[in-house]
């Protein structure tokens, strides 16, 4: 029998706020306990990871997603004819269109700061995303480390936040566009989606984060609308500071993954007649909480 040999895996931080690469290993082939473990190590130190030269189809894709836990289903799209048969835990990002007719999500336009799929009561841990085509230029993804940015935040405001939760609107995407079968909002305190804590404790690492979800339509619980809108826009202005923020560039063959419970991440646009096409899987996770007993931030 081989023997596990993560002597070859390489973890090379990128010096900025966060992320890494991981070298060493093919993700088309079964990962063993050890690698495994080397890698969930390195994604909680990291936040997010960078494969490159990878070589994955769709179940190769979820073969490696379900290392880390049962997957979560594609978002509800804005657009009707995106959906991914026959694996519907594979969310398509994509401006191609075929037969004039969309074959994935946010077409060419900037995705604003988001963390996925936060509108739901549970969100995912985590998402994996794979380039299959990409731009020679535009459509850089960026992550941002929301450990940092709740370390870093003046105590005014770490003040303003003990113990307050948000509601996080289920009804636009990240590019702005409204959901199929959502409504148009006109008051954020009634918008449609889950209320989460705003300041997160990360189950595996105990670290506490910020939490934010999107910025359109959020609504701090409790809070007269003009002082929720102010408490938002300046823990938002904090948050999406460059020094916080790594990019990727993306070649073919990239698989990065990141850690939906302290980060957050948003797109570049891009030309619209270039080709992007990227798969994207998310894992399952529980509701967000957090514990006052979790490492302070
Ligand atoms: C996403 O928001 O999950 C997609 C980001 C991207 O297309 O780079």
């Amino acid at each position: 029998m081989d023997q596990p040999d993560n002597r070859r895996i390489a973890v090379t931080p990128t010096g900025a706020a966060l992320g890494a690469d991981v070298a060493g290993i093919d993700l088309a082939q079964p990962l063993d306990d050890a690698a495994f473990r080397a890698v969930e190590a390195a994604w909680h130190q990291h936040l997010v990871l960078r494969f490159r030269g990878q070589r994955l189809d769709d179940p190769g894709l979820l073969a490696f997603g379900r290392r880390f836990g049962e997957l979560d289903s594609a978002p509800v799209h804005a657009t009707r004819d995106a959906d991914h048969d026959p694996y519907p835990e594979i969310t398509v990002m994509s401006n191609i269109k075929v037969d004039g007719k969309p074959i994935g999500n946010l077409g060419h336009y900037e995705a604003e700061w988001h963390t996925d799929m936060s509108y739901n009561e549970r969100c995912p841990i985590g998402s994996l995303l794979y380039s299959l085509e990409v731009p020679a230029e535009g459509g850089d993804t960026g992550f941002c480390n929301m450990y940092l940015a709740l370390e870093t935040l003046p105590a005014e405001l770490k003040r303003a936040i003990v113990g307050k939760s948000c509601k996080h609107d289920a009804s636009r995407n990240s590019a702005g566009e409204l959901r199929r079968g959502f409504k148009e909002a006109t008051d954020p305190r009634e918008t449609p989606g889950a209320v989460h804590p705003i300041i997160r404790t990360h189950p595996d690492t105990r670290r506490n984060a910020l939490f934010l979800g999107r910025r359109r339509d959020a609504y701090v619980m409790g809070l007269p609308l003009d002082e929720s809108e102010d408490l938002l826009n300046r823990l938002w202005a904090h948050a999406a500071k460059h020094e916080f923020a790594w990019y990727q560039k993306w070649k073919v063959g990239d698989l990065i993954m990141w850690d939906n419970r302290c980060t957050m991440h948003r797109r570049d646009a891009f030309d619209p007649n270039a080709r992007r096409l990227m798969h994207r899987t998310q894992i399952k996770g529980d509701k967000p909480f957090f514990d006052p007993a979790s490492v302070a931030a």
